[in-house]
């Protein structure tokens, strides 16, 4: 096959963008692109010269890893630390699989399915005991030596004893993974972000904080002033022997994992060994389900065949091992192109600013909005339109933006305003109350306010009305047939069938589903009323103690003020709500339309847990995640989804939040398991 001039040329640029990214990566620790999207071009120039073979240069990337670049002292390693090949999905994880079988026949297979630890590849070298040399990887042959940034991480051993009894060898290199925490990345963010807010206050310009946590413990590795790298409170993870002199012959790799924990050395604990492929695809799925609840960011799971003859028989490519495998995780963060800021109204005039995004694919689905938070979070990232950004989609989670990648920011570009006025066009101005962090559009008739206040009267936590979403909602309003949520129950069907999709039966049960509504507990009716501060747990006393909409309404503030966990600022936002015209103009709507105002349902908890937040993670037993939750706020509780200083106990259940523990722990909260939980639950105290 010849290869035509247009191909050589995609590979030149091909090899010089990967060496660039490289460089970017290893070199300055600040990479322009995701790891998913550095893959995905190693990958492209490996199928075109797989193709045509005769285009591999033997300084190829493909042939080559890591960048050269080293501003430490080189440290050429003794034995090569190669990198490892990656397995995007099960069906390459089974070519793998194959290739084995290939090279061994059909003899038996172990595997040890390790975590991939999302940090930097170390090797530390001990010689007659002592730690006499750290380096990272760099390009695989020659890295750097960070010892003295190493002697500052608590968990390695600085002198080897071996807890058995068993001799020192004369050369020891141990290999494993340097990584930041969550808990340590969260706790250098807050602290940056603090500086940032200072250095903002004082006119200068706020610096880059690190956007996870293998680039701040890239940092943290690289500096030249070990004091600093001292309090970044690193970790490490052993995985792997590199040279080895007078240690006695090892048959397998969980043989090592044994040694290296008997001479003090963090194994990973996650490791299994397991018998076949099928078993390496189950322990993928769980980890992959349960990334999030570990304290260390990974990015997929290294399979590794056990017996170390095996290996021996299988080799390296120029590479790799070929007797591992990287699989990777579905990627969480990718770059993409911030096209513009808007800014969302919701139904309390709060403003929220939020990205409009080149569409990624993150976490499994295609994220074309990320939300910015509010005018602050604009301004200490320092996003503009027209920036690179990092975006994040942790799981279920909500996407955000990191933040920019600065070097790829566009020349002229100017930090964003956030707008003075609303977009509602009724030229209100938007206010920044004091004390708050919002900005808010203070003009009760503004459309969008109007429109977000009645998606939420039909939600699921408040009147339920099912086929009444956004969409319908803002068609609605288009065509002027809503003005509040009291319209609502005057809809007809001849209106219905004038929005577009809706035929007879779409908006014969949309009616009826609207007309269901009428029946809904009083409790749920005063969430739908979208009262300021009144959440669905106060929303309950309400219901409880007074009996009828009417009740509410004729009481004075302080009457309601003396309901438990209700307090005087929701006492007076509700006295407050219903003097307002408009209001009364709603309430007679639903007083005409039938409207029941006096549905309670009296839950038979007790109320035991008013004014107590408990927090829940983990599986816990006999309760599914929201049953958990609901059996807390059936008895007045709160149960937030993250930890404070006032938070009353933490539940935990299996496979926990590590986050969420260690943030317990730290802030003295009592931990308290399924069996303390049903003793919470029925007496409102803490388990003996
Ligand atoms: S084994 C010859 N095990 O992944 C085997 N690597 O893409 C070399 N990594 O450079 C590596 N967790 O930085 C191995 N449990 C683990 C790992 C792991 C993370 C990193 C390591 C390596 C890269 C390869």
């Amino acid at each position: 096959m010849t290869v035509s001039k247009d191909l050589k040329k995609n590979v030149l640029i091909l090899r010089a963008q990967i060496a660039h990214h490289n460089e970017m990566y290893h070199g300055q620790d600040s990479p322009e692109i995701s790891d998913a999207e550095f893959d995905e071009l190693l990958r492209k120039l490996k199928e075109i010269e797989a193709k045509y073979p005769e285009l591999i240069e033997e300084l190829s990337p493909s042939q080559t890893i890591g960048s050269g670049f080293t501003t430490f002292d080189p440290v050429t390693h003794r034995v090569p630390m190669t990198s490892l090949d990656n397995a995007m999905d099960t069906k390459e994880l089974q070519a793998w699989g194959e290739r084995l079988i290939k090279g061994l026949g059909n003899s038996a297979m172990r595997f040890v399915c390790e975590l991939k630890i999302d940090g930097l590849a170390l090797s530390i070298r001990y010689e007659n005991g002592a730690l006499v040399q750290a380096a990272t990887r760099g390009d695989g042959k020659v890295g750097e030596d960070v010892t003295a940034n190493i002697l500052t991480i608590g968990v390695v051993p600085k002198k080897l004893v071996s807890k058995s009894g068993k001799k020192i060898p004369s050369v020891l290199e141990v290999r494993g993974e340097v990584y930041m925490s969550i808990a340590a990345f969260e706790k250098l963010r807050v602290a940056k972000q603090v500086e940032n807010e200072k250095r903002i206050s004082d006119g200068k310009k706020p610096e880059t904080v690190p956007a996870n946590p293998r680039n701040a413990g890239a940092g943290s590795l690289r500096q030249k002033n070990p004091a600093i790298t001292a309090t970044r409170d690193l970790s490490f993870w052993a995985y792997q022997l590199g040279e080895v002199v007078g240690a006695a012959n090892f048959l397998s790799h969980s043989e090592t994992f044994d040694y290296l924990r008997d001479l003090g050395f963090p194994i990973n604990p996650e490791a299994r060994t397991v018998n076949s492929l099928t078993q390496v695809v189950e322990y993928v799925a769980k980890r992959e389900a349960n990334r999030h609840n570990l304290d260390y960011e990974i990015d997929g799971v290294v399979v590794k065949l056990d017996d170390l003859a095996q290996r021996e028989q299988l080799g390296f490519t120029a590479r790799a091992p070929r007797w591992a495998i990287a699989v990777k995780f579905a990627p969480e963060e990718r770059n993409t192109i911030l096209k513009n800021i808007s800014v969302s109204i919701g139904r309390t005039g709060r403003a929220t600013p939020f990205a409009e995004l080149e569409p990624v694919v993150l976490s499994g689905s295609t994220v074309s909005m990320a939300t910015l938070h509010n005018r602050e979070q604009v301004q200490l990232k320092d996003v503009r339109p027209g920036d690179t950004v990092v975006v994040r989609k942790a799981g279920d989670v909500i996407p955000e933006v990191v933040g920019p990648v600065l070097a790829l920011r566009p020349k002229n570009s100017k930090p964003w305003k956030f707008p003075t006025t609303c977009v509602c066009d009724l030229n209100s101005t938007f206010v920044q109350l004091e004390g708050e962090s919002d900005t808010r559009c203070v003009e009760p008739d503004c459309p969008f306010q109007r429109d977000q206040r009645i998606i939420h009267f039909a939600s699921r936590g408040a009147m339920d009305i099912e086929g009444l979403g956004e969409k319908t909602v803002f068609a609605l309003s288009d065509k002027n047939f809503v003005g509040d949520i009291g319209d609502l129950y005057s809809l007809t069907n001849e209106k219905l069938l004038q929005l577009d999709g809706f035929a007879e039966l779409s908006a014969t049960n949309l009616l009826t589903a609207i007309n269901n509504s009428k029946t809904r507990p009083l409790n749920k009716l005063l969430v739908g009323l979208g009262i300021k501060n009144l959440g669905p747990a106060a929303a309950e006393s309400l219901a409880r103690r007074f009996g009828s909409l009417d009740a509410i309404i004729a009481a004075k503030s302080e009457q309601l003020s003396e309901i438990d966990g209700l307090g005087d600022v929701i006492a007076n936002s509700i006295t407050k709500w219903f003097k307002d015209k408009s209001h009364q103009a709603i309430i007679k709507k639903f007083r005409s339309a039938g409207v029941e105002f006096g549905n309670v349902i009296v839950s038979t908890a007790p109320q035991n847990l008013v004014g107590k937040a408990v927090v829940v993670t983990g599986a816990v037993e006999g309760f599914s995640r929201e049953g958990a939750q609901e059996a807390i706020t059936s008895r007045g509780g709160k149960s937030p989804g993250s930890v404070s200083a006032k938070t009353f106990a933490l539940v935990v259940g299996d496979e926990p939040g590590a986050s969420k523990l260690t943030k317990a722990e730290s802030l003295k909260i009592p931990i308290i398991d399924s069996a303390g939980f049903l003793v919470l639950l029925e007496t409102g105290e803490l388990p003996n």
